[in-house]
């Protein structure tokens, strides 16, 4: 399958175009500093829970975060903590493993149930950094569709 390896490779053009050093993902066993980044990417990991090729999704990542959020409170104080989520830089790609989901799910999908689908992942992945914005997140970035055209090219 071609989605997880271009999920990677669409985050390390992410990390090579940001110039940052590659992230040690979150769950990753070990001690971690979580004040300069922190990863909560996986392979083949969609917003919905019922997409993911594991068992990461979206809400888990993001209660993944909040446990970050809170250590770094902890470690360094409300001022400190509120200031690093809100200068960081929240990087993301979806829709790539939920819509090669869907499509494997629902071969000959109608335009309303395609609506419908587009709808619950843009919805569910919305709600996703509306959270991370009231916890003090501010700058975004995403990536989405050229995965999937990516995706599709190659399958
Ligand atoms: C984490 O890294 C920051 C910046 O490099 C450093 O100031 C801080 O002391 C480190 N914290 C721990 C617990 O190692
Ligand atoms: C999020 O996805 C679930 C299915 O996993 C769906 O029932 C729900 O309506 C979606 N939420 C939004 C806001 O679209």
């Amino acid at each position: 399958m071609a989605e997880p390896s271009l999920t990677l490779l669409v985050w390390l053009l992410a990390t090579m175009y940001l110039n940052f050093p590659l992230w040690e993902p979150y769950l990753q066993p070990g001690s971690h500093n979580f004040s300069k980044r922190a990863n909560f990417a996986g392979v083949g990991v969609g917003v919905l829970e019922e997409s993911s090729s594991n068992k990461l999704y979206s809400q888990k990542q993001l209660n993944y975060f909040k446990e970050v959020a809170n250590l770094l409170k902890q470690q360094l104080g409300d001022a400190e903590a509120k200031n690093i989520l809100a200068n960081a830089i929240y990087l993301s790609s979806f829709g790539g493993a939920d819509y090669l989901s869907f499509i494997n799910r629902t071969p000959n999908p109608t335009e309303l149930q395609q609506r419908e689908y587009v709808n619950m992942v843009i919805g569910n992945f919305t709600d996703a950094i509306k959270e991370i914005y009231e916890m003090g997140g501010r700058k975004f970035e995403t990536f989405g569709l050229p995965t999937m055209v990516e995706t599709r090219v190659q399958s």
